[in-house]
């Protein structure tokens, strides 16, 4: 991916329904490419955008009882607004109704048909409704669509062919002389494993009688395009295909078009043939990263476990978000969500790694130095693995960029953060300060702020405005939020003098309950903070509470409304309970000791004020509590009659 221009795509999303965090991932990732290229001093152009056309988006329309164009005019707006919460640069955003896109993929269309590549034919085969797609008989799955394992539908009717098969010796050759072309490589290997079996022609039109919501084919107004290869053509038209060739020539071949591994053949099989047929050059690189699952289980609506990104945000803010999804998800392997993972990570890197390396330093500065960054100073052997560990990630993080390995990048510009809390806690400036040793404070003081400086430059891409607010507070006024990624290789560009301004916490800790299991475990006699005894003689191992520990759990009386096994997990229940007006959800792991229908009206204890978990898919709003002793266990209940909702305490 080194060439004088940087223009990186993402697919262009459906707009059937709202985004969640796998769109969400694929656009941030994009957005964290192209900002790092533009501090590269790259010219660099990031392109996103809706896939409005299609049976998805028709049959949402239908659903929601207004037209196609209304169900895309009101969906994309969920996609604009959430790019904008999350601070996405794109430079240009296409949506596939719009004329400049439309007028290109009839006349690529035309042009194809005029040169023979598009031929009709009578064809008769097996589709999938919602994969939009045909197969042979031979394709399917135990006579299901071998993609989504649903049912499909017989269809025969006079249809336009795209001559695929034509270039099937040209592609495996090109993506056998090209191993950039697809990356990961178990992806390329996946595609070429695709291309031993013969390739078949590709059908790029739908009848208007069984589909009207698509770009009509200007040689047959009873046919739409396929809404594949209406998609694809976004890459091109929307850099001046056939429209600007100055601009076309500008950007296009694409560096790389980032995709989810779901749409893997769509682009290194149906795209770069296509774009052979119109003598257009192929992208540099396709980039399938991996998946994200909820726990372990995929993302459904069905399920209900669909995590919305918004939710995220304003949970925990957006540059924390971000952070989380690029260095939890290696280089295109699936990766796990869960709130729990988020906290954890948050709170390790986050909070107690990077917030505080940033507090520390700037406290003491403040607080030491009159608020004014102290003179530089040659590092010395004090300063050797700070230094080395703070410009090796420099080093690594262009290779990281360039290889999409940004996961790995983040882990060490991590090491090089502690590396600084290291440093700190060795040579203890506030020692120094005690002892009025100013010249060696001073000295400690800048090389720890000099590591700041280069990490949260490093970080900016992922993390624009913490990462902004806190080089502001170091005294990086000029470059704040746009530092050249040269000026992060050398040590030593803080400027003496310059004001060091008073820092709230960037990440302020995530408290969290104490580690309550999915099940109705009894509460014990672990203590819900870790604050040391107030007073003396607690029994050894356990550490006194206040009361205002034990207020802060909310228990109430609840009546269970029902109960049903979840499916894939012995363990659990999934319990409907009424605590006073409201009704909630809870996973409990009592399967084992109660039969479902034994339950229903019991009155029991939960704890009403847990954060909300996904537990197997579904999501549990508290806790049941239990007594256990070995093998045996018993919901804890009240003595009596008294309404849910009851407090208890
Ligand atoms: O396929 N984990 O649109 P789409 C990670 N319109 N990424 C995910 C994901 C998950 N669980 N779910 C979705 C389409 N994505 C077509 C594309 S391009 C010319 C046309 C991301 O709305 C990932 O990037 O179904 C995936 O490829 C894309 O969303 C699919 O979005
Ligand atoms: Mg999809």
């Amino acid at each position: 991916m080194s060439s004088p221009t940087f223009y990186v795509t993402t697919p262009i999303y459906y707009v059937n329904d709202k985004p969640h965090i796998g769109h969400a991932y694929t656009t941030i990732l994009a957005d964290v490419l192209a900002r790092y290229h533009r501090l590269l001093g790259v010219p660099t152009h990031f392109l996103t955008g809706t896939d409005e056309h299609g049976q998805k988006v028709q049959r949402a329309a239908h659903l929601n009882g207004i037209t196609p164009q209304e169900q895309c005019d009101q969906t994309v707006v969920r996609f604009q607004q959430l790019w904008q919460r999350l601070e996405i640069t794109h430079d240009d955003f296409i949506r596939t109704t719009e004329v400049r896109h439309k007028t290109i993929v009839q006349k690529s269309l035309q042009d194809l048909y005029e040169r023979g590549e598009i031929y009709a034919a009578e064809y008769a085969g097996w589709y999938c409704v919602p994969c939009e797609r045909f197969f042979l008989e031979k394709d399917l799955a135990a006579g299901q669509c071998p993609d989504c394992q649903r049912g499909v539908e017989r269809l025969a009717e006079k249809s336009y062919f795209f001559r695929m098969s034509a270039y099937q010796s040209w592609l495996v050759n090109y993506i056998e002389t090209h191993p950039a072309f697809i990356q990961p490589e178990h992806r390329r290997q996946e595609t070429l494993g695709f291309l031993r079996q013969p390739l078949t022609d590709l059908c790029i039109s739908r009848p208007k009688s069984r589909l009207n919501w698509g770009i009509e084919l200007p040689f047959d107004r009873d046919y739409v395009t396929y809404v594949w290869f209406d998609a694809l053509v976004n890459y091109i038209s929307a850099v001046g295909y056939g429209a600007d060739a100055a601009q076309f020539a500008r950007w296009w071949p694409a560096t790389v078009h980032l995709i989810g591994k779901d749409i893997l053949t769509t682009h290194t099989v149906y795209w770069p043939t296509m774009l052979k047929a119109l003598g257009v050059e192929m992208p540099t690189t396709v980039f399938a990263h991996g998946w994200w699952l909820v726990g372990r289980d995929k993302m459904s609506k069905s399920v209900g476990n669909v995590v919305d990104p918004m939710d995220m945000v304003t949970a925990y803010g957006v540059d924390a978000f971000r952070y989380f999804l690029l260095a939890e998800m290696s280089l295109g392997q699936d990766a796990s969500f869960t709130e729990d993972a988020f906290v954890t990570r948050y709170n390790a890197d986050l909070a107690n790694d990077l917030g505080n390396l940033a507090s520390r330093i700037i406290k003491m500065i403040r607080r030491n130095q009159d608020g004014r960054m102290p003179a530089p100073s040659e590092p010395g052997p004090e300063e050797h693995e700070l230094v080395e560990l703070t410009l090796g990630a420099v080093g690594h993080m262009q290779g990281r960029v360039q290889a999409l390995q940004l996961d790995r990048g983040l882990a060490e510009i991590m090491a090089a953060v502690r590396a600084g809390n290291r440093y700190f806690d060795r040579l203890k400036p506030w020692s120094l300060a005690k002892a009025g040793d100013t010249a060696a404070l001073a000295r400690v003081l800048y090389h720890a702020a000099e590591c700041l400086r280069i990490v949260s430059g490093l970080l900016l891409p992922v993390m624009p405005a913490k990462m902004t607010e806190l080089r502001r507070a170091l005294g990086l006024v000029e470059d704040a939020a746009t530092p050249a990624l040269a000026g992060l290789s050398r040590w030593g560009g803080l400027r003496a003098g310059a004001d060091v301004a008073d820092l709230e916490a960037l990440f302020p800790r995530i408290e969290t309950k104490p580690a309550a299991p999915p099940t109705a475990a009894p509460p014990t006699a672990a203590p819900p903070t870790s604050l040391p005894p107030t007073s003396a003689g607690a029994p050894e191992g356990i550490a006194w509470i206040g009361i205002d520990d034990v207020n802060r759990v909310h228990l109430r009386v609840a009546k269970i409304l029902s109960a049903e096994r979840i499916a894939g997990a012995d363990r659990l229940l999934k319990l409907s309970l009424e605590v006073g007006p409201e009704t909630r959800q809870i996973v409990a792991g009592i399967a084992r000791f109660y039969d479902p229908a034994a339950l229903l009206g019991r009155a029991v204890i939960v704890v009403a004020n847990l954060r909300p978990a996904i537990l197997h898919g579904v999501e549990s709003q508290g806790m049941l509590l239990a007594a256990k002793q070995g093998s045996r266990l018993q919901l804890l209940s009240v003595d009596g009659d008294i309404p849910s909702g009851a407090t208890v305490g």
